[in-house]
C-alpha cells in the first residue's frame, strides 16, 4: 500500500494532495451523516489489488472468459459468507452498488407498469423506491403508503392493507433512507401473501445492525427478497447485494447478469468477502449493539436540549431533526452551520414537508461511523448538546472556531481506521 501511494504521489500531485486533504478531513471532524462509515484497512486493502484487473462475467463455475480459478474463490467466499450472516437461501453480490441493486430486483419480477406498494419518499423511502425522478418510477407504477408522524411514525397497517387490496401489487416493498423505526415484518408479509405480491425489504441502511443481530431480520419472517448496500452500517466497500429464498435465485442472477450489468468489480467482490468474515465476529454484534444504543442517547439529548425529532426518538442508528421547529432555520442552512464546526450531517426532507427538496425542514444524523471511531454515550451526549447549541449560535465567528476547536480536539482521542 505504502509503495502504491508513493507512486500516485510521485505521479498525479493534485490527486495525491485531494486525497490527503480528504484523510484530514475525515480524521479530524465527526461522521453523522447516517449512510456513511470507516472501513475497514483490509477492505481498502482488498480494492487496491489486482482482481480490479479481471472480468468476470457470469457465475463461478460458469464465466464467459477464462482464468477464474481465484476469481470463483472470492465471490463463493462472500456467497456463502453472506447466506450465513443474512440466514439467507442465496446470495447475489455482483451488484455495482445499491440502485442497480434495486433496479435488478424489481425487474427480475415485474413488467413495466406493475404495481409496487412502497414507502412514500418524504416519510423515508429512498429515491430507488419510485421517485419520480427516478427511472423506476416511469417505468413501474408505484404507491406508497405513509408513516403516522403524531404515532411515532409508526405505520397504520390498516392503511397498507386497504391500498394493497385497491392496488393490488406485484411486490410489497419495505425499507427506507430515513426512517428513524424498526418495522413489523410479519404484518407486510400478512398483507402481500393476503393480495398475492412478494415481500421485498431494502435493508441498506441497517444491514449492518441486521448482521450483528441487533435489529429484526427480514428473511427470518420470510420474506421474499431483501437486498442491501454493503457500504453503511456494513462497514464494507460501496456496493450491494441481494438476497433471496432458492427458488428465486435463478431469476435474481439472470436480472443482475445479464439483465442488468456486465462484467462485477472483482476487487469490490473481494472486499465485500471480506466485510462478511467480519461481520459474523462477536465485536460486529458489540459494534451493532453499540451503535444502537449511541443513536439512543443522541436523539434523547438533543431532545432534552429542545431538538424536534421527527418520530420523537429511534429505534435504529438515525435520527431526523425537525431544525425548522427545533432552532427556526431550514435542515439547508443547518448542515451549513454544522459544517463549519466540522461537525457532519444531511439535510432531510421530513414527513410532507412544505419546503423544497433542496432546502427542506430537518437534518438527518446517524451513528455508525461515529461508533467505528469508538466513540460511546459520553460523546453522544456532548454531541447532542453541541449540536443544538452550536445552531443556536449560528452567526456568531467566534463560537463557531472555538467549537469548530472543541470538536477537532474530541476526534483527536478517536481515530479513524484505515488513515
Ligand atoms: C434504502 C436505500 N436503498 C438504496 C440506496 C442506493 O444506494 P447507492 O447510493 O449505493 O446507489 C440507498 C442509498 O442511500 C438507500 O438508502
Amino acid at each position: 500500500m505504502d509503495a502504491h501511494r508513493a507512486l500516485l504521489q510521485q505521479n498525479d500531485p493534485d490527486l495525491y494532495a485531494a486525497l490527503v486533504g480528504e484523510e484530514q478531513r475525515q480524521r479530524s471532524g465527526v461522521e453523522l451523516i447516517p449512510s456513511e462509515n470507516y472501513t475497514y484497512p483490509e477492505v481498502l486493502a482488498a480494492l487496491g489489488t489486482v482482481f480490479t484487473n479481471k472480468y468476470s462475467e457470469g457465475y463461478p463455475g460458469r464465466r464467459y472468459y477464462g482464468g477464474q480459478e481465484y476469481t470463483d474463490v472470492i465471490e463463493n467466499l462472500a456467497r456463502n459468507r453472506a447466506c450465513a450472516v443474512f440466514r439467507s437461501e442465496h446470495a447475489n453480490v455482483q451488484p455495482l452498488s445499491g440502485s442497480p441493486m434495486n433496479q435488478a430486483a424489481y425487474l427480475a419480477f415485474l413488467e413495466p407498469g406493475d404495481t409496487v406498494l412502497a414507502m412514500d419518499l418524504s416519510h423515508g423511502g429512498h429515491l430507488t423506491h419510485g421517485a419520480p425522478v427516478s427511472h423506476m418510477g416511469r417505468i413501474f407504477n408505484f404507491v406508497r403508503y405513509k408513516t403516522q408522524p403524531d404515532k411515532e411514525g409508526r405505520i397504520d397497517f390498516a392503511e397498507v392493507r386497504k391500498m394493497a387490496l385497491e392496488t393490488k401489487p406485484k411486490i410489497v416493498l419495505c425499507g427506507y433512507t430515513s426512517y428513524p423505526r424498526d418495522y413489523d415484518y410479519d404484518e407486510f408479509k400478512k398483507i402481500a401473501d393476503e393480495v398475492g405480491a412478494l415481500t421485498m425489504a431494502d435493508v441498506s441502511h441497517i444491514g449492518g445492525l441486521i448482521a450483528g443481530d441487533a435489529m429484526r431480520n427480514p428473511m427470518d419472517y420470510g420474506f421474499d427478497i431483501m437486498t442491501t448496500t454493503t457500504h453503511k452500517s456494513l462497514r464494507g466497500p460501496r456496493g450491494g447485494m441481494i438476497l433471496c429464498k432458492k427458488g428465486h435465485a435463478q431469476a435474481i442472477d439472470k436480472s443482475v447478469f445479464p439483465g442488468l450489468q456486465g462484467g462485477p468489480h472483482m476487487n469490490t467482490i473481494a472486499a465485500v468477502a471480506y466485510t462478511l468474515k467480519e461481520a459474523a465476529t462477536p465485536d460486529f454484534k458489540t459494534y451493532a449493539r453499540n451503535v444502537l444504543a449511541n443513536a439512543k442517547t443522541l436523539a434523547k439529548t438533543l431532545m432534552e436540549n429542545g431538538g424536534a425529532l421527527v418520530t420523537g426518538g429511534t429505534d435504529n442508528h438515525m435520527m431526523v431533526l425537525n431544525t425548522v421547529e427545533s432552532v427556526g432555520i431550514d435542515g439547508k442552512e443547518a448542515e451549513k452551520v454544522l459544517d463549519e464546526v466540522a461537525i457532519t450531517t444531511n439535510k432531510q426532507i421530513i414527513p410532507d414537508d412544505p419546503n423544497p427538496p433542496l432546502r427542506p425542514s430537518g437534518i438527518r444524523i446517524g451513528t455508525p461511523a461515529a461508533t467505528t471511531r469508538g466513540m460511546g454515550e459520553a460523546e453522544m451526549v456532548q454531541l447532542g448538546r453541541w449540536i443544538i447549541d452550536t445552531l443556536q449560535h449560528r452567526g456568531d465567528a467566534g463560537y463557531l472556531a472555538k467549537r469548530r476547536g472543541e470538536v477537532e480536539e474530541l476526534c483527536r482521542g478517536f481515530p479513524v481506521p484505515g488513515i
